[in-house]
């Protein structure tokens, strides 16, 4: 079964091409737009969306050499997510499935991120602990099998992604705010300032505020921004919420004594976070799967991928699915 699968949740226009489970072709467009505004901006982000989705569609089929004739069935991001944008993916997705008469299935973006681990990691099997870590969330899910979720924890205010990128407007590193610190980091010393860890007490939530006020607080003293400087900030900031990242992951993998954990999302393309967590390709006891770089961020074939486990089960929407930008998971 070949499945195209939309994905324009946020600021990527991504479609990918899954045929029973492996990827054709995965094709994206980062709107530059935001750029010059540090942040997304909703209404450029449709309209974007809306100049992007048919070429994207148009370059994803070509990449898997197949006419639209050669499609099964159309997935799409239905939520959460902004509307205006999950709209635009979502009228297409439905005029697409109309005209060539094809199942359609709404899929929530967060089981996309899910689903990006199975695309890279064949064998992965279920149940996992899911560490879903991108702009917009930051939450700790139980997966006892593929559609069947459990949140542990969240996060009580910022988005571990959001703070990589309210932290690099700071240091003056411009938007997206995670590859660059990412990047910058690498040649600065991750102990040279102490920023604060929130963990919490015992609770699987997240807490990123504090730290990122904290930062706000020690640039506003006598900092000199050299080059290193920054360095060794953005090396601090880091490595403070990756600690608490991968405490939290090892405090839920003990509590449910489950031995297998998957890290998603957009964050989960930084190194220093991909490197504490592989260290000897597992966490202790615990195996840990993370997708390919390219299946952290946004993208269409995760869409493709949870669509097909869908529609293989026989599931369909129907014409009057709606976007929903605060979906929950579960
Ligand atoms: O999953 P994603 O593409 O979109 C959402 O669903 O939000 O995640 C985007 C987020 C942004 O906040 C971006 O700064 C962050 O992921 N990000 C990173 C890295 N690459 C992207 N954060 C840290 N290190 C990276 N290498
Ligand atoms: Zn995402």
């Amino acid at each position: 079964m070949v499945v195209l699968g939309i994905e324009t949740s946020c600021d990527d226009t991504a479609v990918g091409v899954v045929e029973d489970g492996v990827v054709l072709s995965d094709i994206t467009s980062t709107q530059l737009v935001h750029q010059k505004y540090g942040g997304v901006v909703p209404e450029l982000a449709s309209r974007a969306h809306d100049r992007l989705l048919i070429p994207v569609i148009k370059e994803a089929l070509r990449g898997a050499e197949i006419e639209k004739t050669g499609i099964d069935g159309v997935a799409v991001t239905v939520g959460p997510g902004l509307v205006g944008a999950l709209l635009v993916g979502l009228n297409v997705a439905k005029g697409l499935a109309q005209s060539l008469d094809l199942p359609l299935i709404g899929i929530n973006h967060l089981e996309g991120h899910i689903s990006s681990a199975f695309l890279s990691h064949k064998t992965l099997k279920t149940p996992f602990i899911a560490l879903i870590v991108s702009g917009g969330h930051t939450e700790l899910i139980y997966v006892e099998d593929f559609g069947s979720y459990r949140g542990l924890g969240q996060t009580r205010d910022d988005a571990a992604g959001e703070a990589f990128d309210k932290v690099a407007k700071l240091l003056g590193l411009g938007f997206p705010g995670g590859p660059a610190i990412d990047g910058v980091a690498r040649t600065g010393d991750p102990g040279a300032v102490r920023f604060p860890r929130a963990r919490l007490g015992q609770s699987l939530d997240f807490s990123f505020s504090g730290l990122k006020t904290a930062v706000r607080n020690y640039l506003m003293g006598e900092v000199k921004l050299t080059p290193q400087g920054i360095a060794d900030i953005a090396a601090s900031f880091q490595e403070a919420v990756v600690d608490v990242l991968v405490s939290k992951v090892e405090r839920a993998a003990d509590r449910l004594s489950v031995h297998r954990v998957v890290v998603v999302g957009g964050v989960a393309a930084n190194q220093r976070l991909r490197q504490r967590l592989k260290q000897n390709g597992s966490l202790g006891e615990v195996e840990v799967y993370i997708p390919e770089e390219r299946f952290c961020t946004d993208n269409g074939a995760m869409i493709a991928w949870a669509g097909w486990m869908r529609l293989k089960r026989g599931e369909r929407s129907g014409l009057d699915l709606e976007a929903d930008p605060s979906l929950g998971l579960a």
